[in-house]
């Protein structure tokens, strides 16, 4: 199970790690253009993260087997959905990139991405970005006590217009660890599944495709691409369940 916030003080060490997550991914946001690379933005990363006291939570994260995971960021182009390995490619006007950040602090982890355009991208690029971002904010509004872990998947999958809905990776619960219970999918029946607390927190990621949703792993062992070659988006925040509902921890002011 995520991380239960017991103590006020808990919470505080969660919003603090997720106030960094939000700034340094602000800054990545800011350095993508055209020309940049994967290595440099992961640079930025990790120089970002050691300035603010915190610690990049997906250098050599190795779960079950897989080679330990080099970047501070994954970095995800085009038909590439999650977990890519930031290399020395330049980007080019019109690539639409995935960057997701872990942030460790003071033994607490938050998890968050952003899909962002590299300068001007085609309209089906924005729409495809723009439909999973909202998805994810939908997904946000139904993260409250006493409502089921159902309710999150469903009002998630209900966005996804014509899109298809990946289903081999969803959310998380965070806290102590990255990926910790229960499992999101980012589809599903509203009213099913377990009951939300006060205290959970939840790291939610939409991931939707213009084409089919299946994907495969490529042999670097993490880059995971659509098997047709087509655009994927991907948009991911942190979010502690609280007495007054969802709060964004990772959420860029
Ligand atoms: N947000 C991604 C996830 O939950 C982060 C993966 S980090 C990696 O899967 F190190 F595993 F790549
Ligand atoms: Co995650």
């Amino acid at each position: 199970m995520s991380v239960e916030l017991k103590s006020a003080a808990a919470l505080d060490v969660m919003r603090e790690s997720g106030r960094i997550n939000a700034e340094v991914r602000a800054l990545l946001i800011e350095a993508v253009r055209p020309g940049v690379t994967g290595i440099e933005l992961d640079t930025l990363a990790k120089q970002a993260i050691a300035e603010r006291g915190a610690q990049p939570t997906f250098v050599g994260y190795a779960p079950g087997g897989k080679p330990p995971y080099p970047g501070a960021i994954c970095y995800s182009v085009n038909e590439q959905l999650v977990h890519g390995i930031p290399n020395s490619r330049a980007l080019k006007e019109g690539d639409i990139v995935s960057i997701d950040l872990g942030v460790t602090y003071e033994g607490y982890v938050t998890d968050a991405a952003v899909t962002v355009g590299v300068g001007s991208v085609s309209d089906k690029a924005l729409e495809l970005m723009q439909t999973t971002e909202q998805s994810l904010w939908a997904g946000i509004e139904a993260a409250r006590a006493g409502n089921r872990l159902g309710d999150i998947s469903h009002a998630i999958g209900s966005c996804a217009k014509h899109y298809g809905i990946v289903r081999g990776y969803g959310g998380h619960g965070v806290g102590r660890q990255m990926h910790m219970e229960p499992h999101i999918p980012n589809y599903g029946r509203a009213g099913t599944g377990i009951r939300l607390q006060a205290g959970m927190v939840l790291a939610l990621e939409p991931m939707f495709a213009v084409g089919d949703p299946d994907t495969e792993e490529i042999s670097d062992g993490w880059t995971v691409v659509m098997s047709d070659g087509k655009l994927s988006a991907h948009f991911e925040e942190t979010v502690a369940i609280t007495g007054d509902g969802p709060e964004v921890l990772t959420r860029i002011a």
